[in-house]
């Protein structure tokens, strides 16, 4: 090292430094004329699920029996139409679930199985063994390629690697002559595993190796399957990779070209959408992204990325509650609340600039908008996944009066004058800052019936008549009871509410006028309820809100003329 390199060293050691000196980056590939980055995703790819092999040995609590019947059962009916259902020769538990899914004819005759093996004699057979009588079977070879595995690991040649992997196809060729003799359809599926960390030039020499013991053809073709077995790289130098690969792979049409992306830089979901633009055909990942280590690509959040650009997934993802409560069940890991698509918080706002944003374009959506879905701060339709736009938006103290008028439309039915709206909302920001926390629905109308409905205060409406009298007018008789006194009112005018206040203003010297009436429907059918919400004005011009519910619409009205008195006497 010289004294540069030295100086650097100390300089990435010393106190207040990450030791960025032992990293090294990684190598781009000569690639100038590259095209992916001027493809676009059209269509949904062959998705493959691991979620039952490297999903599940990535557990802490590996899957029981009953839980991997779970996940397979929860696999296929969300569409998927290859799974990989274990590493048979490396688990009796795996074992035993193949034989299962295969002796209780549980695979659906267009759903194709894959088993995954090493490149071992002994283990080769033992996967014939598991996959005896299935209809269609994956069977899914790999050895590790890497450029470090073969100096550290195995201490092999490039040639003794690519020997290892030629002879073990040979052996695999034979052993499904049975297989294939009693009606088992199947397909070679290679992986050189780590093939993000292998010299290009050599990926490609083994994978033309195998395909010329295997001899696909355009009817029957090899699945060559790429793994990024641990992420090394930017996404764009994965889809570099893949392009290098299938521009200089003989017969190469003859190859199914499958990507096996992990997580390990955050980047798994991007690097197979880069890797697709870049030629491939089919993805395997998981659900959720579980699986080693930081997982595996996230074949949820893949699919729906390509349902949100208008592009048929060909997985069925609509009942999201499902897959996520079926999920946590059998990996017993939690889902993020942040998870894309899935998480408990993706479509809700707590900002009231979001709040006002989303209420607005929900509002033009409903009244007719335009064809395909706009809404801003969301992406998709959160009922495509079995949301409701009720979720969207939740309230605490970073809310403004948006998220307060949202929760007693939707959840209540109520909508509130806007005057009504700047005076209650502030009433709920105070709330949501003295209990530091979210303010739950019903919380949110707790507070605006103490507010408007069931004011404290000085009166009480015990009872009243209305009846018509002479001059198209009508009479009101009402006891009202006023602190401990129950006093009757009369009055008359135009109609009951104009008889019931001239009742209040002579019999109590209430000074006050109705101003800003508004009454209607909060439900439907016989048990409807009918909201009235006014304001009073006194003698000082001060104006009073006050909220009446009630069956009877008269009543409803009264109600909230009481509760309005109620306030100005607070
Ligand atoms: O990540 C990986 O390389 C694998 C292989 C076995 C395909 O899981
Ligand atoms: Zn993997």
């Amino acid at each position: 090292m010289n004294a540069e390199d030295q100086a650097v060293k100390q300089e990435s050691a010393s106190p207040g430094k990450m030791p960025f000196h032992k990293y090294k980056p990684f190598k781009p590939i000569p690639l100038s004329d590259r095209t992916w980055p001027d493809k676009v995703i059209t269509s949904a790819p062959r998705w493959c699920s691991v979620d039952l092999r490297d999903g599940n040995q990535a557990l802490v609590e590996p899957m029981t029996p009953n839980e991997k019947q779970k996940m397979y059962d929860l696999l296929v009916e969300l569409g998927f139409k290859e799974i990989e259902v274990g590493f048979p020769a490396a688990s009796q538990t795996d074992f035993d679930f193949v034989r299962k899914i295969i002796e209780e004819d549980l695979v659906p005759d267009d759903v194709t199985i894959q088993v995954l093996c090493q490149a071992r004699e002994a283990l080769i057979a033992r996967t014939c063994e598991a996959v005896s009588g299935a209809r269609n079977v994956i069977f899914h070879l790999y050895n590790s390629t890497s450029t470090l595995q073969r100096k550290v690991v195995f201490n092999m040649s490039r040639e003794e690697v690519i020997k290892l992997a030629t002879d073990a196809v040979t052996i695999v060729k034979t052993l499904v002559k049975e297989l294939e003799a009693a009606g088992t359809n199947v397909i070679l599926e290679y992986s050189p595993e780590s093939y993000t960390a292998t010299e290009m030039d050599f990926a490609v020499e083994i994978c033309a190796a195998v395909m010329e013991v295997w001899q696909p053809t355009l009817d029957r073709k090899v699945i060559l399957n790429l793994p990024s077995t641990v992420e090394m790289a930017t996404p764009n130098v994965y889809a570099d990779q893949l392009e290098w690969f299938v521009r200089h792979l003989p017969n190469r049409e003859c190859a199914t070209i499958s990507l096996h992306t992990h997580n390990d830089r955050g980047t798994g979901i991007a690097a197979s959408e880069l890797g697709l633009m870049a030629g491939a055909d089919r993805i395997e990942g998981t659900l959720f992204g579980n699986g080693e280590r930081t997982g595996n690509c996230d074949l949820i959040t893949m699919a729906m990325n390509m349902f949100s650009q208008g592009i048929d997934p060909k997985l069925y993802l609509s009942d999201m509650r499902k897959i996520v409560a079926v999920s946590e069940e059998c990996t017993k890991i939690p889902i993020h609340v942040r998870q894309p698509y899935a998480g408990e918080l993706v479509f809700t706002a707590f900002s009231g600039s979001h709040q006002d944003a989303i209420r607005k374009g929900m509002a033009f959506a409903e009244s007719g908008g335009d064809d395909t879905w706009e809404v801003p701060y969301l992406p998709i339709d959160p009922t495509d996944v079995g949301g409701s736009y009720r979720e969207t938006v939740r309230v605490n103290s970073q809310s403004g009066k948006a998220g307060v008028a949202f929760i007693l439309e939707n959840y209540f039915g109520v909508s509130l004058p806007r005057s009504v709206l700047l005076e209650f909302s502030p009433i709920v920001q105070q709330l949501t800052e003295s209990i530091g926390g979210e303010l739950k629905p019903d919380q949110i109308w707790d507070a605006f019936v103490k507010e408007y409905i069931e004011v404290e205060g000085p009166y009480q409406l015990i009872d009243y008549r209305v009846r018509s009298v002479a001059d198209n007018k009508e009479a009101c008789d009402a006891k009202i009871k006023v602190a401990e006194n129950e006093i009757d009112i009369h009055g008359e005018g135009s109609g009951p509410i104009d008889a019931f206040v001239e009742g209040l203003v002579n019999t109590l010297n209430e000074p006050l006028r109705v101003v800003d009436y508004q009454e209607y429907s909060l439900n439907e059918g016989s048990e409807a309820q009918a909201i009235c919400i006014l304001s009073i004005s006194d003698d000082k011009q001060n104006k009073y809100y006050g909220v009446g519910i009630s069956q009877n619409t008269t009543t409803a009205a009264f109600k909230s003329i009481i509760a309005a008195i109620n306030r100005k006497w607070q």
